[in-house]
């Protein structure tokens, strides 16, 4: 026989062993937990589309997130669902928004929890889209750079301690720089969602935050599923304009992507298990096709392994729970 003779199977052969050279491990600060807060008080509205998720009025807010330090989670993203929706977004950039609200309540009850403010429009607007619309039922893109800049530098004021821009509208982490350096917010950091895809798994996304675009869609801001160079691009820009985290989403169909983005730039790289991924391995696992905790683990381990610094995912606090 030929030597050396690889033999891989030999560093599999017991727990210990394999643990003493495994990769990647996931820990509870990886993860940050997505919540859907709306105006009201004692709601916790279960999302149909996404067993095990709600949307939470404050106050109730307050106590699902509690568990959250417990097992070691640092930090939320805020998604508003407000009373009145209108073509200007106005509850986006209101002081007395529900993002707003609720980030003020949750820095004063848990001031050590990280509070990452989304920051689009989809869920402000009466026609769903992520901007302003001109007559002609295009996106105005510069208009819309307006009210970002104004919604950044109201959640900065309310507390957030990141925003994370949402809506792939270009120029909006350059007009949001500029804007809270001029409001005396120039340490609040800058969370790019540098590489969003239209993807067809926001779908319980949108029932949960009741914000599917009236017409069309979103494919003229949003990328296109089938480029890669492009998200380079959008990375490039987004870090010239600014930013101090860039994030890829989804997570799971777009590994390449990811693993791409990390090997571009050195800054923190997120990435965004989102709602489509989150229901699908639910839907499975009450059917008794998988094993939910098993499967949740492995695709976290496979973001966290092509790349992702920390992950947003709706399955934080249980896997954070499986981990301890
Ligand atoms: C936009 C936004 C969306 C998601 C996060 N921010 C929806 C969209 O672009 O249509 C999707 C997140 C998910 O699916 O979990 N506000």
């Amino acid at each position: 026989m030929a030597f050396p003779q690889e033999r891989p199977r030999r560093l599999r052969a017991s727990a210990g062993l394999r643990a003493l050279v495994r990769e990647t491990a996931l820990r509870p600060d990886d993860f940050v937990m997505p919540f859907f807060v709306r105006p009201g008080k004692g709601l916790k509205r279960p999302i149909k589309s996404m067993p095990g998720q709600f949307q939470f009025s404050p106050d109730e807010l307050i106590k699902a997130v509690g568990p959250l330090a417990a097992v070691g989670v640092p930090a939320v993203i805020l998604f508003g669902i407000p009373d009145r929706k209108d073509a200007k977004a106005a509850g986006a950039y209101d002081a007395d928004g529900i993002v707003q609200r609720a980030a003020a309540l949750l820095k004063d009850r848990y001031p050590e929890l990280v509070v990452i403010a989304d920051l689009c429009f989809c869920e402000y607007t009466d026609h769903g889209h992520c901007g302003v619309v001109r007559q002609d039922g295009t996106i105005d893109n510069d208009a819309t750079l307006e009210l970002a800049a104004k919604a950044a530098v109201s959640q900065a004021r309310a507390g957030c301690d990141v925003v994370a821009p949402s809506g792939m509208m270009d120029g909006q982490v350059a007009a949001i720089r500029t804007a809270l350096d001029g409001a005396g917010f120039a340490q609040t950091p800058i969370l790019a969602y540098a590489v969003k895809y239209a993807s067809a798994f926001y779908g319980p996304f949108r029932d949960a935050a009741e914000s599917p675009p009236q017409f069309g869609d979103r494919s003229t801001h949003q990328m296109d599923p089938a480029n890669l160079r492009e998200a380079l691009r959008e990375v490039d820009l987004d870090i010239a304009e600014g930013a101090d985290m860039v994030m890829v989403k989804p997570a799971m169909p777009y590994l390449d992507v990811l693993a791409a983005v990390r090997a571009r730039c050195s800054l923190p790289v997120a990435a965004y298990c989102v709602s489509g991924e989150y229901s699908m391995i639910k839907a499975a696992a009450a059917k008794g096709w998988i094993d939910e905790r098993k499967v949740t683990l492995e695709a976290l381990t496979s973001i966290k392994r092509a790349g992702a610094d920390f992950i947003l995912t709706y399955h934080a606090l249980a896997a954070a729970r499986w981990l301890a």
